[in-house]
C-alpha cells in the first residue's frame, strides 16, 4: 500500500507535536508512532523546561551552564542561539496552554533549581511538567484538520532516492530546483512504516520527512525512558548513510528509584534542587566528597560518584533524602514522586528514598546542522535522536525540551523556506516492501534471547565507568549477534519486536565503537585507561558513518 504526505513525522513527542503544529501551515502532516501517542519520554519527563525567564539570571550565565556542562564539546553558535531563542518558544507552550506553574497568585513563574544550573530557571509544572506539555500538544494537534496522527505505525527504513533510481528504469524524476545548503549524500523520499494491526509494511512518501523517535535507553539493562527508546530514527539515519556522532556520551540520570517492583521509575534531579540530599546507607552525605557543588553538581560527577560509594559498599542501591522539608511542600511540590513511593510503602516525607543510577539520554545522535537537517536531503532529525551541539559531552539538566521546541521551530522556518521548491517535488515510484520469502518467527526466543543479551552486555561493559578491556571484549561479543539478528530480519516477517531488536543491536555497536574511538576521560564518558581529558587529541566530536 503506498501512501502519500507532504510531511511524515516519526514520533509523537515534544519535537514531533511541536513541529506538526507549524508544518500543518504548509501542507498535510502525517505523524506516525509506533504505540500509543502518549508512549513518549516527553510524556515521562518530571523536571521541567530550563530558559532565562527571570530578571535576575542572564543569557551569559544559561550559555555558561550549559558551556561547563557540555565539557569542551558543545558548540557555542548552537547553545548560544538555542539559549537565546529560548524564552520565546517557551512563552508559546504557554500560549498553547502549557501551565507552568507560577508563584502563589502572581504572574511570575515559580522557577525550579536543578544540577548544574548556577540560577532557578527550570519551568515546571511540578513533577509533571512532560506530560502537561504532551497533552496540550496533543490537544492542540487534534484541532488542526492537516495533522493525522496514525498510531501504531513504527517506521522500518527510510525511502531514499538512490535505491527508487536503481529499482526504476526510467530513473527517478530529476527536479530543477536543487536546495541551498548542506552538500547531501542522497534525498529522502519518506519511509517503510510497519502497521502493527495489519502486520503490513505500508510505503509512506514524503517530500520532507522528521526523526523525532527519542532516545536509545533500551539499550540499557536499568533505564528511565519508556520502552519505545530503541534509537529508532538514529538507526534509520546510519543505514541510509547519515553521519551519527557522539553515540558515547550516555547520560546516566543518578537517581532512579530502587523498587522491584518498578522498572523506570525516576526520582526528579529537582528533588536535589530543592534541597534534597545524596546518603549512604550509614545516613552519611557524600556527594561534598566529589564536588564543591556537592549535590548539585552536573549528572556525570554525581552519577559516577553513586557508582563508586555502590562499588565501594557493594550495596546495590544508596539513599535520596528530603524528609528534612516539610510535608506539605514536598507534596504540592512532588506530587506524583510522593504518590507513587507512597503506593510503594515508602513516605517520602519522613524516609529517604532507594535510587541508583540508570540510562536517561543519548546526547548524541543523528548529525544535524542549525536549522536540524541531516546529511540526507529532505530528512531532518529533531530532540532526542539528533547531535546538534547543544549538549557536547554532558546535557545540562532540562535543555533537553528546550532544544526539542527550538530544533521544531529553526526545522519548521526551513522548511517554509524551502516550501516554494519543496511543493513542486514529484515523489519517484517506489518498490513496495516486499516480503515473498520470509516466513512467520515461529520462537520468539530467538528475540527475546538476542534483546536481554544485549542489554546486559552493555550495562555491564557500557555503563559509567568504562575500560577498554570491556569495550573490546563487548565488540567481540557483539558481532555474532548482529549477524544472526540480521538473518531473523531475511528471514523473517517483520514483527514490531524484531525491527526494535535489529535498531538495538545496530546502536549498541555504535555506542562501542564510538567509546573505543575515545581514548580520554570527558563529560560522560570515563575509561579507566585514560583518566584524563586529552583537549590536544580529543577535543572534537566523534562521527561515524556506514560508509
Ligand atoms: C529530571 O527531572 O531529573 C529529568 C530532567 C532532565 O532529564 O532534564
Amino acid at each position: 500500500m503506498e501512501q502519500q504526505t507532504d510531511f511524515l513525522i516519526i514520533g509523537s513527542g515534544i519535537s514531533g507535536l511541536s513541529l506538526a503544529l507549524k508544518a500543518a501551515r504548509l501542507g498535510t502532516v502525517t505523524l506516525v508512532t509506533k504505540k500509543q501517542r502518549l508512549d513518549t519520554a516527553t510524556n515521562l519527563a518530571q523536571g521541567g523546561i530550563a530558559a532565562v525567564l527571570s530578571p535576575e539570571d542572564s543569557f551569559a550565565a544559561h550559555i555558561a551552564d550549559t558551556l561547563s556542562a557540555g565539557a569542551g564539546l558543545c558548540h557555542e553558535d548552537v547553545v548560544k542561539m538555542v539559549v537565546e531563542t529560548g524564552p520565546d518558544r517557551v512563552r508559546e507552550l504557554m500560549t498553547i496552554g502549557v501551565d507552568f506553574q507560577k508563584v502563589a497568585t502572581d504572574r511570575e513563574l515559580d522557577l525550579g533549581r536543578e544540577g548544574g544550573h548556577s540560577m532557578r530557571r527550570i519551568a515546571h509544572t511540578m513533577d509533571r511538567t512532560g506530560s502537561s506539555i504532551e497533552e496540550s500538544l496533543l490537544k492542540k494537534a487534534a484541532a488542526e484538520p492537516r495533522i493525522i496522527i496514525l498510531e501504531n505505525h513504527l517506521a522500518v527504513d527510510l525511502l531514499l532516492a538512490s535505491k527508487a533510481e536503481q529499482n526504476s528504469p526510467a530513473g527517478s524524476p530529476k527536479n530543477a530546483d536543487q536546495p541551498a545548503g548542506p552538500p547531501f549524500t542522497d534525498r529522502c523520499l519518506g519511509a517503510y512504516v510497519l502497521n502493527r494491526l495489519s502486520g503490513k509494511v505500508e510505503t509512506w512518501k514524503a517530500r520532507v520527512t522528521l526523526l523525532c523517535t527519542g532516545g536509545t535507553g533500551k539499550v540499557y539493562l536499568y533505564t528511565t525512558n519508556p520502552d519505545i527508546a530503541t534509537g529508532d530514527g538514529i538507526a534509520m539515519a546510519y543505514r541510509a548513510g547519515a553521519r551519527v556522532a557522539n553515540l558515547e556520551f550516555v547520560q546516566f540520570h543518578p537517581t532512579c528509584l530502587y523498587h522491584h517492583r518498578v522498572k523506570n521509575f525516576l526520582i526528579s534531579e529537582a528533588v536535589r534542587g530543592e534541597g534534597g540530599r545524596l546518603l549512604d546507607h550509614q545516613g552519611r552525605p557524600f556527594m561534598s566528597k566529589y564536588d564543591p557543588r556537592g549535590d548539585l553538581a552536573t549528572r556525570d560527577t554525581v552519577a559516577r560518584a553513586i557508582d563508586l560509594e555502590m562499588k565501594a559498599s557493594g550495596a546495590d542501591y544508596v539513599f535520596l533524602d528530603i524528609s528534612h522539608k516539610p510535608a506539605a511542600f514536598i507534596q504540592k511540590r512532588f506530587p506524583t514522586i510522593y504518590q507513587t513511593c507512597r503506593d510503594l510503602g515508602i513516605d517520602i516525607t519522613r524516609e529517604p528514598i532507594p535510587v541508583v543510577p540508570a540510562a536517561h539520554y543519548m546526547c548524541g545522535g543523528v548529525l544535524t546542522d542549525l536549522m536540524g537537517r541531516t546529511d540526507i536531503e529532505n530528512l531532518y532529525a529533531l530532540g532526542e535522536t539528533a547531535c546538534t551541539g547543544l549538549h557536547g559531552a554532558n546535557r545540562l539538566a532540562s535543555n533537553s525540551l528546550l532544544e526539542a521546541v527550538v530544533f521544531a521551530h529553526r526545522a519548521a522556518e526551513q522548511c517554509t523556506a524551502d516550501w516554494p521548491r519543496l511543493a513542486k517535488l514529484t515523489l519517484p515510484e517506489i518498490r513496495p516492501w516486499r516480503a515473498d520469502r520470509a516466513k512467520p518467527i515461529e520462537e520468539a526466543v530467538l528475540i527475546s534471547h538476542n534483546w536481554d543479551q544485549i542489554r546486559r552486555l552493555m550495562w555491564n561493559y557500557v555503563g559509567i565507568v568504562r575500560s577498554e578491556k570491556r569495550l573490546n571484549l563487548i565488540r567481540e561479543q557483539l558481532g555474532p549477534i548482529l549477524a544472526e539478528v540480521e538473518h531473523h530480519y531475511q528471514d523473517y516477517l517483520l514483527t514490531p519486536d524484531l525491527v526494535e531488536l535489529r535498531n538495538i543491536s545496530l546502536v549498541a555497536r555504535l555506542i562501542v565503537h564510538c567509546a573505543l574511538q575515545r581514548k580520554e576521560s570527558r563529560g560522560l564518558h570515563y575509561l579507566i585507561d585514560y583518566p584524563e581529558l586529552n583537549d590536544r587529541d580529543w577535543k572534537k566530536d566523534t562521527i561515524i558513518t556506514r560508509n
